[in-house]
């Protein structure tokens, strides 16, 4: 694993973001993204994308360095969240630091813990089209979830920029594409999430042309978005992409058919979107639906 520093009796040392805009690892490596593609398959359309082009599985994690002391906000939030849900303290106490995590990387000491299904409810600052409102998805597949691939996925992510502690939203996404009707990975333009850094994996693009789907990142200037045009290419199947969302604002370009006689003239773009999150940075974690008090 790249700047793989973390050792599992000592606490992680964070990457210094001051100089970091992007970087780009083959993740073909240490994942084999063909077994996870047909799960996308079976995610059901996003609800809150009128058009209908695009399909998200969510879930949550916290992943916590043994050596790391825990960030309070952390626990005070699954706390206050779980409590919103109507879980007793007990059921929520397991979501807790001081809880069991689900399972512990023997090579890099990080732990982590599976977090029930909340709901997401970003904040208006960060997302003009959907802040504020809560939005429920369905869970990744656990059998994704509960494999090897998965695991060093996450293991990687926080091993490269080397967190103490942080709670992780893994979001599974396809967006799709007809010969009449094109699809939008990133609807609100170019945009940051509020996040201090993101990663992308992506695990499919079938049936797209070359140039569309395109990644795109511009500069940010103090919190707006500059003209100047920094990464501009198409991330291929295997290839992982960590950033910096407080350095650059991102984009993808809109997605369009290549061959209208393929795949029923439907193409389609599967992506992993991994992001971290402290306090006091936005943690958009609602109630469970239905349990909400
Ligand atoms: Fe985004």
């Amino acid at each position: 694993m790249s700047r793989s520093g973390v050792h599992p009796d000592q606490q992680p040392v964070e990457l210094d973001l001051s100089d970091f805009l992007y970087e780009a690892v083959d993740a073909s490596e240490f994942i084999n993204v063909k077994s996870w593609a047909a799960s996308f398959d079976e995610i059901p359309v996003d609800p809150y994308i009128k058009e209908g082009y695009r399909y998200k599985s969510i879930a949550w994690f916290r992943i916590k360095h043994r050596k790391a002391p825990a960030i309070d906000g952390i626990d005070e939030k699954i706390a206050a969240v779980n409590r919103l849900s109507g879980m007793s303290e007990e059921e929520g106490s397991r979501y807790l630091s001081t809880g069991m995590p689900a399972w512990e990387s023997k090579e890099t000491g990080y732990c982590c813990w599976k977090l029930p299904q909340y709901v997401m409810q970003q904040s208006i600052q960060y997302n003009p089209v959907h802040g504020g409102m809560r939005r429920v998805y369905p869970r990744i597949s656990d059998k994704v979830i509960d494999s090897e691939d998965f695991r060093r996925l996450l293991i990687h992510y926080a091993a490269f920029f080397g967190w103490g502690d942080a709670v992780v939203l893994v979001q599974f996404q396809r967006v799709d594409c007809w010969v009449n009707r094109t699809g939008q990975p990133a609807i609100e333009g170019f945009h940051q999430d509020g996040n201090r850094h993101v990663g992308m994996l992506i695990v499919n693009r079938d049936n797209l042309t070359d140039d569309s789907g395109v990644s795109q990142y511009v500069m940010d200037d103090n919190g707006k978005k500059t003209d100047e045009l920094v990464f501009d290419a198409v991330i291929p199947p295997g290839r992982l992409i960590y950033w910096n969302d407080k350095r650059v604002w991102h984009y993808g370009t809109e997605l369009r058919v290549a061959d209208a006689t393929v795949n029923g003239g439907r193409g389609v773009r599967d992506i992993v979107i991994l992001s971290a999150k402290t306090p006091p940075a936005n943690m958009p974690m609602g109630p469970l639906p239905g349990r909400t008090r």
